[in-house]
This record gives structure tokens, sequence and C-alpha cells, in this order.
């Protein structure tokens, strides 16, 4: 059966496409979490013939708003032994309609009916060669509440298996190889997946710094009633082929592995992406992580607002590492801004009907600095004078948003039209998951109490824009 979608409202050209997209949605938007589709109760039913039990409508209204079902339904939850179904968040109407597509027409596999198994292999990176005899630890939660654990050792090939494992759970993974801890994320199995393979991949420690460079380095600045937030994105790569686990200690039992400064008067300092304030370490100059660094690219995300009493902000910031590439993006005002250390581009941007303009630094060498220094003689007060329509718009819009835009502004000429077209929508998609995962790190990092209500709620919205809007030119 297939629910009915007008034309030039779905980005999926036919009901296959639709239902591809759907699939992925299922995972995507986490109803994976509480649903196995022929696998038996998890936290909500088993969705197999959901389309035997309700209309095209009807599911669509589960997946959009379940309490419009309840209201219809005149009870709460509908079935039995089970709670009500909180509303999916950020779930635009075309990819419900594209889950619900997927919903109806899916037919569910061969179900294992021991459990799940997952399975991999340790494989140290650094050498090229398996890990025998490394103990790995699983466990098993229901929602965030740990229900069990096991505990395997790699064969002489490197390999691991758990099996018989229930299907209404998620499982992490835990090892420790050489003085350096490696986790999984919580995994779940996906609709047809009876067996989950894994490649681990460990490296060998180096107390040397590998030659850490910054590839690129976003500094957004964000301007409110309520003064100057900062955000910073940093990927940082790690060049060698091991581990670094740090080389000077830095607090009891932690070694120093990457180095950040913050202005002078930074306050609020948020962070929101790639560090865990129980790794970091504040310094006289700002924090460090203690966080090992796994060899490739790491992306750091952090914010901070400066204070304003004095009526004027200079914000300075050193670089610390080799940085490949610096952008900076300063909202448009009455008064500007100046900027040393860094190229002023002439084009501003547009972004959400507001222009930035930006500033770009190439090659830059630890030692060399960058400040930003609101001009007017009000300083700041000023700068709110002249500062217009958008208060209400977040940073993490921006934080978010940027890296991917960067990259993505394609110079394609009408030959490669075509190609370019499918280029930037793979690259939406690609920009939309990041979003997705972005939301939910930004979700759990709130409910672990790490940001107060109303930043949460600001950056929240403004994601959630980012992503309608994407969704939106996903859809031309
Ligand atoms: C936090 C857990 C949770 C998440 C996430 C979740 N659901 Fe549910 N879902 C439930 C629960 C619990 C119920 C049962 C509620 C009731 O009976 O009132 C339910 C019920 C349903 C039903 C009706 C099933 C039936 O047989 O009556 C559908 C359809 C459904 N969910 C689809 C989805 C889809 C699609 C997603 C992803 C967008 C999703 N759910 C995400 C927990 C969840």
């Amino acid at each position: 059966m297939l629910v009915a979608v007008p034309a030039g409202d779905s980005i999926a050209q036919s009901p296959h496409d639709l239902q591809e997209l759907g699939s992925k949605l299922f995972i995507e938007r986490g109803c994976v979490r509480c649903h196995t589709i022929g696998k038996g109760r998890f936290v909500g039913p088993d969705l197999k013939g959901v389309a035997q039990r309700y209309s095209p409508q009807d599911i669509v209204r589960w997946i959009k708003d379940p309490q419009e079902i309840y209201s219809k339904e005149g009870k709460m939850p509908v079935n039995e032994g089970y709670p009500p179904m909180p509303p999916p968040q950020d779930v635009h109407p075309m990819e419900a309609k594209a889950i619900a597509e997927y919903l109806m027409n899916t037919k569910v596999g061969k179900v294992d009916p021991d459990g799940g198994t997952i399975t991999g292999k340790v494989v140290n990176k650094t050498t090229d060669s398996p890990v025998p005899g490394v103990g790995i630890s699983l466990k098993a939660f229901m929602g965030d509440r740990e229900t069990g654990d096991d505990e395997t050792e790699t064969s002489a090939d490197g390999t691991f298996k758990f099996d018989k494992l229930a299907w209404d759970r998620s499982y992490s993974l835990t090892l420790a190889f050489e003085g350096a801890e490696y986790a999984t994320d919580k995994m779940v199995f996906f609709p047809d997946e009876n067996v989950k393979t894994l490649d681990l991949p460990v490296y060998a420690p180096t107390l040397d710094d590998p030659g850490i460079t910054v590839k690129e380095a976003h500094t957004v600045v964000e301007v409110s009633e309520n003064g100057v937030d900062v955000g910073d994105i940093m990927i940082f790569d790690n060049p060698g082929d091991r581990i670094f686990v740090g080389s000077a200690d830095i607090a009891e039992g932690k070694k120093e592995t990457l180095r950040f400064d913050l202005p002078p008067h930074a306050a609020n300092v948020t962070f929101m992406h790639g560090l865990d304030p129980e790794s970091v370490v504040t310094t006289e100059r700002g924090f460090s992580d203690t966080e090992s660094i796994m060899p490739g690219e790491k992306r750091v995300i952090f914010a901070y607002s400066m204070p304003t009493d004095s009526g004027a902000v200079t914000i300075e910031k050193n670089i610390l590492y080799p940085t490949d590439s610096f952008l900076l993006l300063v909202p448009e005002t009455k008064n500007g801004v100046d900027v040393t250390g860094l190229t002023a581009d002439p084009e501003p941007i547009q972004m959400e009907n507001v222009n930035y303009f930006k500033w770009q630094g190439k090659d830059l060498e630890p030692g060399d600095r960058i400040t930003v220094k609101f001009k007017g003689a009000g300083g700041i007060a000023a700068y709110l004078d002249g500062y217009i329509k958008w208060a209400a718009l977040g940073l993490i819009l921006l934080l978010v948003g940027l890296a991917i835009l960067y990259s993505s502004v394609g110079k394609s000429g009408p030959a490669k039209r075509k190609e370019s077209g499918d280029r930037e929508r793979k690259e939406l998609l690609d920009k939309r998951s990041v979003l997705i995962r972005d939301i939910a790190a930004l979700d759990d990092d709130f409910e672990a109490g790490k940001m107060d209500e109303s930043r949460y709620r600001r950056l929240r919205e403004s994601m959630k824009d980012e992503l309608v809007e994407i969704t939106r030119r996903l859809r031309l």
C-alpha cells in the first residue's frame, strides 16, 4: 500500500526510493532504539504488521505526533503494558511519510531464534596485525540502565564473538590496549540485522607529540542582547600511526594531549563535541584535554561568552598548532569590527537572511595571533545598536552548518550540472546525518547536565531550523 505523496512534495522519485530513505531514517531518527521489526517487543511494540493495524495516515500520525493518536483513541497508552510513545523530535512531514512507506512495505527477513551476535576483529593499526588475547567487555542496556555484562578475549587471529544477545537491548564494547582505553558507542540491532560485524582498530601508544596540526579552524561570533558568544570548531589531525597518550603530566595521573587558549575574561565555557568535561583540565590560559588522540581527524566544538560590562569587547586568539586554514565569521553590523591576523574576504555570505563577513587565514603558525575588536566609541553597545533581526539565531546553526557549507561551495560549470546536482544532494544528505547526530549529542549533553536549559533550547531550535532548511532544499 502506498501513502499518497503529492507530486513535488518529496525528494524521492519513486516509492522504492522513498522506502529506502525511510529505512535509513528509521535508524537515523532513533526508531531502532525502541522498536524492532519482527524481533519482538522492545521499549515499544514490534512494528511488524503495523500496516494491518493502522491506516497509512495513522502510521504517519504516530510518527509526526503520537498525541494525535492518543486524542483520537481516547486513551494513552494505546497498547497495554507500554509507556506512551514520546513525540519524535524534528521529523519533517516528508520524512514521516518515507518512514511510514518503509514500515508498510518492509518484509521481515530471517530472524535468528537464538538472538543477535556481535562479532569482529581487533587489529593493531600501527603494526597492521591482529591482536590476540585482549579482553573485551560487553555491556547491555535498557535505555540508560545497565542490565548486564559479559566478557571475552580475542583469539589468535584477533577475532571475538558475543552471541545469543537479546534483541531488546542496546550494547557497547570496551577494551584496553597498552594503556589506552577504547569504547564503542551504544549499538542496537537494525531491522534485518542478525549479526553485527565490527572492526576495532587499536594503536601502539606514543608519549611524543606526533606532530598534531589543525586542518580547519572556524570561529563564529554571535551577538545578542546578553553579550557576545563565540563558537569554535577545530579539526585536529594526528598524522602519525600511534595513539598519542600525552607527554607532560598536567594533573594527578593525567597527561596533556591537546592545549586550548581562551581569550582573557572568557566565561561560560561549554564543551559541545569531542571534549569530555571529565578529561578536561583548566589551565592558566584556557584548558587542556587529557584524552588520548587517535591517528586521523578529531573534531572539537566548544563555545564561550565574552563579558560586555566594560562596553567594549576584544577577542584575542593565540594559534597553538600549525593551522592549515582559519575562518572567522562575524555578522554584519553598523560599526563593523577590526580584525588583525587574518585577511578580509570582500564577499559576505548570507545565511538565514543575515550577512556574515568573513576573514580567512592560511598556514598559520604557532605564535600567530588573531584579534577581533568591535569598533565604535560605545564598543559593544554601539554594536548592538546596529544589530538587527537575528537575536534568535543560535550559534550551533553556524557551527554545524559551516564546516560543510565551506567544503560544499563548489564552482560548478554548466557542463557539470547534473553531476554537481547529485553531489550537492549527497552533501546535503550527509550534512543532515551530521546534524541529526549532533542534535542527539546535544540532547545527551543537556541530559547529562552539561549545559543550561535556555542555551540548550536556543541551540536546539536553530539546529532544527537548519534541518528543516536542508530538507526543504533537498526537495527542490
Ligand atoms: C523512546 C522510545 C520510542 C521511540 C524512539 C519511538 N517509539 Fe514508537 N512507540 C513507543 C512506544 C512505547 C509505543 C507504544 C505506545 C502506546 O501504545 O501508546 C510506540 C508505538 C508506536 C507505533 C504504534 C505501534 C502499535 O502497534 O500500536 C508506531 C507505528 C511507532 N511507535 C512508530 C515509531 C517510529 C516510526 C519511530 C521513529 C520515528 C518511533 N516509533 C520512535 C516508543 C518509541
